[in-house]
């Protein structure tokens, strides 16, 4: 396939953007699971897709380099690369953008791996660089944002687990810089969420970040929009932090589920370890949900359960006196580490380098805030990973949830299905096809629908069988599929993705 390079005018375009400058040919001893970069691709389509449906869906994930037959650690660790399908009147165009970052410049000019970012996960490889910047006194850069897309302040950005975000054009896909919060809060030696909630009611983007120090702190901020000031709503003391990659949100409360994966920050400072390899899997200690007012950031509550793990929470909201909260759990944080051989033996986690992913299981945890008493129940015990919902019920009462099995690919014979679960009646509906690697779904309502599944879910497949990718479009309250569109080229599985209107 002829290969396709966006034309770039680097003498105008530098002035404006100086990221935009940098080649898009890497050196001949580099290759990439994908190089093409596209721009307003038409797509052949394959059923009919909605008049209605109009804007972007943009997705974010890692492309592995390889430099010398030396390929990334793992291919979390690959270039931040954004695919865009807009859609309009029933069409859709393809473009794909590497990020212009300190990484993108370092594989492209350099022809290295030589960028902080080293892993077997994507938290590992955060983890990596926050190491670095713990100790550096660089100024904050342009990282590998390569897990999260969001819309904050106004901008579109590209997120990692670290400040500052990465603002892009969303026609373009450009690269245009750090989103630069206006605050005194830190923008770099700290760890920031890559999974802010929006709050359309009250227009603003919820998160959080850890300071590590003596004393840490969770620090629980929110941006209104058209401002870029984090203003803090609670800071929270803490002794060994938890590694929490999301946290959950209700109407008035912010849940955050503390793991018993903890960090001694002076241990890690201590150790000359890369940052992951400090944290500790404690299973005697539990669970805990610590639940704070939004409107006074105290902690109204803490309850504690057995040992879980959790990438992400689905879903939450308050029930009469209750907080209900969704998350896809773990047995313990083998997920997290990965294949590192050397971390069992630090952490005291078992971790098998042939199935990194434990058993995972979507479970409902209530918290009574009259009795202070927990609850929870088995609701899915699946391969499942990145539970979408409806965006409009983030933070209330909802009915229908969207999965994805996101084991590797194996064979071609392998399923990998898409899940619908119905949380009222417990069914489930699945879409699969043999050889097919779907990502996370996307959930978009039809304009002036009534019912909360009134609309459809969209992914990208990785489509083994024919060495290609597709965009799946499925029906959001069937889940039969209603389009598919083919991608120009294979697409590398990926992580997050948002469609914005
Ligand atoms: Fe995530």
């Amino acid at each position: 396939m002829m290969k396709f390079f966006v034309t770039i005018l680097a003498t105008s375009i530098a002035a404006i953007h100086p990221q935009q400058a940098m080649t898009s040919t890497p050196p001949k001893h580099v290759s990439l699971e994908l190089e093409q970069e596209s721009s307003e691709r038409p797509l052949q389509i394959k059923g009919m897709i909605p008049s209605w449906l109009s804007g972007t869906l943009v997705r974010n994930g890692p492309v592995t380099v390889t430099v010398d037959g030396k390929a990334n650690a793992h291919w979390f660790d690959g270039l931040a690369m954004l695919h865009a399908f807009t859609f309009e009147n029933a069409n859709v165009v393809y473009a794909n953008r590497f990020l212009r970052t300190d990484a993108y410049k370092t594989v492209f000019e350099e022809g290295s791996l030589n960028y902080s970012g080293f892993a077997s996960d994507p938290c590992r490889s955060l983890f990596q660089r926050f190491f670095t910047w713990l100790f550096s006194s660089s100024e904050p850069a342009l990282h590998n944002a390569n897990v999260n897309i969001a819309k904050i302040a106004d901008q579109y950005v590209a997120l990692t687990e670290v400040p500052l975000p990465v603002r892009f054009d969303r026609q373009t896909l450009d690269t245009l810089g750090v989103l630069n919060y206006q605050d005194e809060l830190p923008k770099d030696k700290c760890w920031e969420s890559a999974h802010p909630h929006y709050d359309n009611a009250h227009k603003e983007t919820i998160n959080y970040l850890i300071k590590y120090g003596r004393t840490s702190f969770y620090t629980l901020y929110r941006i209104q929009d058209e401002t870029s000031e984090r203003k803090i709503i609670a800071e929270i003391p803490v002794d060994r932090p938890s590694y929490m990659h999301s946290f959950a949100l209700t109407e008035n409360y912010v849940v955050f589920t503390e793991f018993p994966f903890r960090v001694n920050p002076i241990d890690m400072i201590l150790s000359k370890q890369a940052f992951i390899k400090n944290f500790k899997w404690m299973p005697d200690e539990g669970t805990r949900f610590i639940v704070v007012e939004r409107a006074t950031g105290k902690v109204a509550g803490e309850y504690t359960t057995s040992s879980f793990f959790a990438f992400h929470h689905a879903a939450a909201f308050e029930q009469k006196d209750e907080l209900i909260i969704d998350v896809v759990c773990y047995d313990d944080a083998a997920v997290i580490t990965g294949v590192a051989d050397h971390f069992k033996e630090e952490s005291g986690v078992d971790v098998d380098p042939e199935n990194a992913l434990t058993p995972s299981r979507l479970m409902r945890y209530t918290l009574s805030m009259k009795t202070n008493e927990l609850s929870s129940e088995l609701i899915l015990k699946k391969p499942i990973e990145f539970p979408r919902i409806n965006d409009a019920f983030d933070s209330k009462p909802y009915r229908y949830m969207y999965l994805t099995d996101p084991r590797d690919y194996a064979t071609a014979e392998d399923i990998r299905p898409l899940y619908k679960i119905d949380m009222q009646t417990k069914q489930v509906l699945s879409w699969a096809e043999k050889g097919c690697y779907p990502g996370e779904l996307v959930f978009v309502p039809k304009p002036d629908s009534q019912d909360e599944d009134d609309g459809v879910v969209m992914t990208i497949v990785l489509d083994h069988l024919n060495n290609g990718s597709f965009l799946l479009i499925l029906d959001g309250k069937t889940f039969q599929e209603v389009a598919r569109a083919v991608a120009p080229y294979a697409i590398p599985a990926g992580l997050h993705a948002q469609f914005f209107d």
